[in-house]
């Protein structure tokens, strides 16, 4: 396989449709840096609940967001950031973060901020980068574009799963209807909706296991490329 410089894969869909595991997983592979968008997104609401800022403001979040300073860095080929000197990883999955977020990614200036500091990092090489709006707005003259979905159900089983490890999930039904609450307003809101990016592979991951989705991607870049 020749060395890959500069390319990216783009992996979009709604939450816990596998994207994590799969995006996390192809990046290992072909030794590219992954890059979570959604932790720059989830890392602006966080800077907004520390701050005391009410998300529903969004002139307050906006004045926020150009007040703070981040800066990014890899740790074994993966994408983090500090905000105002803090890394806030830890933090970014807790329920305060996670029940604010999706209004924070529908201002469009935090997704203009957010969007320009994403492209930045080609700068890093070639990346594996998952969200909602990769194919679509981010890198969307890339030809590697997949977008990875689910049944609620198995997601929700999914998440639930996840969320048992690091907190007390009520149950899946409330897991279900938080992703479905926040799917609704990604789904929905003005700017850069979650949607199918023009030319992406759609996999329905169901009944897929994880390693048949990497092996897939893996795959068809290393053909393409080799
Ligand atoms: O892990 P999960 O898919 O549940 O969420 P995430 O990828 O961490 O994204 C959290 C939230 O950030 C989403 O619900 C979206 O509101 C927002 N987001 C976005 O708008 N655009 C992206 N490229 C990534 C995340």
């Amino acid at each position: 396989m020749k060395p890959n410089e500069g390319l990216v894969i783009a992996i979009d869909g709604p939450s816990a449709s596998g994207k994590s595991t799969v995006s996390r997983q192809v990046a290992q592979a072909l030794a590219f840096i992954y890059v979570d968008s959604g932790s720059l997104y989830r890392g602006m609401t966080w800077k907004a609940v520390q701050s005391g800022v009410d998300v529903r403001d969004a002139e307050a979040v906006v004045r926020m967001m150009n007040e703070s300073k981040w800066e990014f860095f890899i740790e074994e080929r993966v994408v983090y950031f500090q905000i105002d000197g803090v890394d806030p990883r830890d933090f970014l999955r807790k329920e305060a973060v996670r029940e604010r977020v999706s209004d924070v990614a529908a201002i469009p200036e935090v997704r203009r901020f957010i969007v320009a500091r994403l492209r930045e990092m080609s700068d890093f090489g070639s990346i594996v980068m998952e969200g909602r709006d990769i194919g679509s707005v981010v890198f969307p003259e890339t030809s590697w574009k997949y977008y990875l979905d689910a049944d609620p159900e198995e997601r929700a089983r999914r998440r639930f799963k996840e969320l048992q490890v690091s907190e007390s999930a009520a149950c899946v039904q409330s897991v279900k209807d938080s992703l479905l609450r926040r799917d609704h307003k990604d789904t929905t809101r003005a700017t850069a909706p979650l949607q199918i990016a023009l030319g992406a592979k759609v996999v329905n991951t169901t009944n897929m296991g994880i390693d048949d989705v990497v092996q897939m991607i893996v795959s068809e870049v290393n053909r393409s490329n080799g």
